[in-house]
């Protein structure tokens, strides 16, 4: 991720923060990388077979890194060729062993499906509740109990055991992507058959899904339910996941508020249709190819925004286009519907001059079309990506700190935003 090849990685990890002035219109073309949101929970699933898994284009983030590093102190062998990861979880053991970085990295979290699924018990400490809200784990634990396991937590660690998981009719009360995907790798491996209604169907949960098939998992997804026939024990496979739709909704965002003209190689547009959808209404132009997607903007637009569950606006888009409301010239109204403490990058904008009042899960930003320079800070990844849309349209330099966030989830960030013409450096 060096974004200068005179750069050591040594002295490019040392810079904390990034210094952006205002930029654009931004051209070019930039290769959006595989899904953070895909490829974790593909990671997790590796532990379901003792044969190796080959995952492709990994995305080179410090999540990917952490659950990497979890795979190995698990126990699983992992071979690291460049973009590529090779797991083999031969023998493992089925209690976290580091608890700093599970409870840390909240998507460990998803390595209980897999292990009650292979070992029948498995101890995790709490995922962080990070930022963003409380983050419970309710429809985890009672999928894991209708699967016929026990669930107990105690002094922040969550035990769950039970020697042979029965197929089920699962009802989820809400869409849970976590859950989800914690369900399905659990029943993968379950006697009978378990039919999950109400199932998130985002496309990183289709990944896994695929991913999964290709291990030797009978798994059928029909209208919002997802069946899957316990398998006795699953093969090894070979999967690249899918593209970020995040990252490439970001970026598009970033070509469309400065009047650019983007290529976006590799972005999938059936993955982005609300999203695109928000950026049309704006007054910018999409053009879907086999190749990704070409973005065409003219400038910052007021909109109304409501995140919700896929097929909805997704809620790790919220921030960015709050960032870009800001920079419009008009009233905007953003409704947080997935998360109940999504807003953290509300003070960080208002330090730029963003005029937004905020009551419960609604935002409402009156947006004067200037925003000025100042140090803000990142909260969460998605935080620092909207201060870094906010940071492109202000009129002074604008330094982003924290911005590990930043690099949890978007791989070369800086690096695929200078090479579209955004006025970036690491410091
Ligand atoms: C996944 O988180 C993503 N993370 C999130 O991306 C994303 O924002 C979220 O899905 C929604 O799309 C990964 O895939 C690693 P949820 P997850 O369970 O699974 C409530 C990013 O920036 N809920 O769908 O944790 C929960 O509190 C991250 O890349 C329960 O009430 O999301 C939240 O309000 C942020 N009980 C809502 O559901 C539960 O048992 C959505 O959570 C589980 C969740």
């Amino acid at each position: 991720m060096v974004s200068n090849q005179a750069e050591t990685k040594n002295e490019h990890d040392n810079k904390k923060h990034l210094l952006i002035s205002k930029s654009g219109p931004l051209y070019g073309e930039c290769e959006i990388s595989a899904s953070k949101n895909a490829v974790l929970p593909i990671l997790a699933a590796c532990l379901l077979t003792r044969e190796t898994v080959t995952i492709r284009k990994a995305p080179r983030i410090s999540d990917v890194y952490d659950m990497v590093a979890m795979l190995k102190a698990f126990g699983a062998h992992v071979a690291e060729e460049d973009d590529t990861l090779k797991v083999t979880a031969k023998t493992i053991i089925t209690t976290a062993p580091d608890e700093a970085m599970a409870s840390r990295l909240r998507a460990s979290f998803l390595f209980m499906g897999p292990l009650l699924a292979r070992e029948g018990c498995v101890t995790m400490p709490l995922p962080g509740g990070c930022k963003i809200g409380t983050r419970p784990i309710d429809l985890h634990i009672k999928g894991f109990k209708a699967l016929g396991a026990n669930a107990v937590t105690v002094s922040g660690k969550v035990h769950t055991w039970g020697k042979t998981l029965e197929g089920t009719t699962i009802v989820l009360d809400y869409p849970s992507v976590g859950a989800t995907e914690n369900i399905i790798t659990a029943a993968c491996l379950a006697r009978g058959v378990t039919t999950l209604i109400g199932a998130a169907c985002e496309p990183e949960v289709r990944d896994l899904i695929c991913f999964l098939q290709k291990m030797g998992a009978n798994i059928r997804v029909s209208e919002g339910r997802v069946v899957i026939k316990g398998a006795g024990a699953l093969h090894g496979a070979e999967h690249t996941p899918i593209p970020d739709r995040i990252e490439a909704g970001t970026l598009m965002l970033a070509a469309a508020v400065t009047g650019g003209d983007v290529l976006l190689k590799g972005a999938q547009a059936s993955h982005l249709a609300p999203v695109s959808a928000k950026l049309v209404e704006a007054g910018a132009e999409i053009f879907p190819y086999e190749e990704g997607i070409r973005v065409r903007g003219y400038g910052a637009r007021p909109m109304e925004i409501i995140s919700a569950p896929y097929p909805g606006f997704p809620t790790d888009m919220q921030a960015p286009f709050m960032a870009a409301c800001c920079a419009a010239n008009g009233v905007s109204t953003i409704n947080e519907t997935v998360f109940d403490n999504r807003f953290l990058h509300v003070p960080e904008l208002k330090k730029m001059g963003a005029d937004i009042t905020v009551s419960g899960t609604t935002a409402v930003i009156r947006g004067t079309g200037r925003l000025r320079g100042a140090e803000v800070n990142a909260t969460d990844l998605r935080a620092g990506a909207a201060l870094c849309i906010a940071g492109i349209v202000a009129r002074e330099e604008t330094i982003v700190r924290s911005i590990y966030h930043i690099d949890r989830g978007y791989e070369d960030f800086d690096g695929k935003l200078k090479k579209l013409g955004v006025n970036i450096q690491r410091i």
